[in-house]
């Protein structure tokens, strides 16, 4: 899977609902989805108080989905991004800070908020 993935046609474009910020736990994550054809796009947005970010689900060490499981992306403490992979943690801003990609970062998925609502940007 490539990381940032400009040109996967499965990749929703600007202006797609995803979910209301109500639907996300402070901090909370949760993950998306789409098909176009056999190409897969998977992001997943991040709130942070009023802060909602997006990521590609692609861990930047071995291109790995982060998680295994639908919307938990976090550690238990909710502090980090957890790559279930190797371990990676990542800042919910989307650096790494510890496992095998430390100093790099998550692929940014540009989301934006309207009207309470979260769309891709
Ligand atoms: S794939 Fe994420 S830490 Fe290895």
């Amino acid at each position: 899977m490539a990381r940032s993935e400009p040109d996967n046609p499965a990749r929703p474009p600007p202006g797609v609902r995803l979910c209301a910020v109500a639907d996300l736990a402070d901090p909370g994550t949760k993950g998306f989805r789409f098909r176009e054809g056999q190409r897969l796009f998977a992001g997943f947005v991040v709130r942070q108080g009023e802060t909602v970010r997006g990521f590609v689900d692609s861990c930047p060490h071995a291109g790995w989905p982060l998680s295994g499981l639908p919307d938990r992306y976090l550690t238990r403490d909710d502090r980090h991004i957890l790559c279930a992979g190797h371990g990676a943690l990542f800042r919910l801003s989307g650096e790494c800070v510890a496992g095998p990609c430390v100093g790099d970062r998550l692929t940014n998925w540009p989301v934006e908020i309207r009207d309470g609502e979260v769309f891709t940007a």
